[in-house]
């Protein structure tokens, strides 16, 4: 169901200690309850997370990578049954920084959301452009590619269940965000390719998140965008001044 979300990717920050008192402080403030806020810890802190976060409606924990098998010799991997059995319930897949950093290709991409989904955990599934792809004005083709290579092998009743996430490689951890024009843009052309495949009613039913170098200073205009459903956020979801005003920008 489309809802507003605002999702922290922590990505490999904070120790066991710093990010339970980060999860402690952000629980502490006042954030809007209509706003589900998910926490992507690192695999350490998960089950804690979840553990606190448990009789909190309005919060969730994901995790930001699952391994594409459900178990086996795969050292050092974390398997999607083994990040439901903790209580986290969402997980990122295909972050343009494990596309890139750990040559995660469309096709073992596709094998996490299948096994994610097989496990009762929601994808947040990344799509997102680099600065080339930009310049040359191939950001929708490139987009286009991504959703259909690794998603459109999906059910209508499996692909309802998904976020999707727009993070422009080139607004990641740079500082430089997508103009709220430039992510309209996109967040309206994913909708209508979603429409194309799927139909109106699961089209307008996904949420659809802008990650990029998105802070409490420009949250609230790229929010106000109508296929703008909330955010995947960075840096400024490490500390929880920033986080809960972000949520709070709708
Ligand atoms: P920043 O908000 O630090 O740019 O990171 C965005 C991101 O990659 C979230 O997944």
């Amino acid at each position: 169901m489309r809802r507003k979300i605002v999702a922290g990717n922590w990505k490999m920050n904070k120790d066991l200690k710093q990010g339970l008192e980060l999860i402690d402080e952000i629980v502490n403030m006042n954030s809007a309850e209509d706003v589900l806020k998910i926490i992507a810890t690192p695999f350490i802190h998960i089950s804690l997370a979840a553990d606190k976060l448990k009789d909190k409606t309005d919060f969730a924990v994901a995790a930001q990578n699952c391994h594409q098998s459900n178990a086996g010799a795969y050292t050092g991997e974390v398997s999607a049954e083994m990040i439901r059995s903790t209580g986290a319930a969402y997980v990122i897949i295909g972050h343009s920084e494990r596309r890139s950093y750990f040559n995660e290709s469309t096709s073992v991409l596709t094998q996490k959301v299948n096994i994610a989904l097989g496990n009762d955990l929601t994808p947040i599934f990344c799509v997102g452009e680099s600065l080339d792809d930009r310049n040359s004005n191939q950001h929708l083709e490139v987009v286009r590619q991504q959703l259909k290579e690794a998603l459109y092998h999906l059910s209508p009743a499996d692909f309802s269940k998904l976020i999707i996430a727009y993070e422009p490689v080139w607004a990641i951890g740079t500082g430089v965000t997508a103009t709220s024009h430039q992510a309209q843009g996109m967040h309206n052309f994913i909708r209508s390719e979603i429409n194309k495949k799927y139909g109106k009613d699961i089209s307008e039913n996904t949420s659809i998140l802008y990650g990029g170098s998105c802070n409490a200073e420009n949250a609230r205009e790229l929010f106000s965008c109508l296929d703008v459903d909330g955010g995947l956020v960075g840096g400024a979801s490490l500390k929880a001044a920033d986080f809960v005003a972000i949520a709070n920008s709708f």
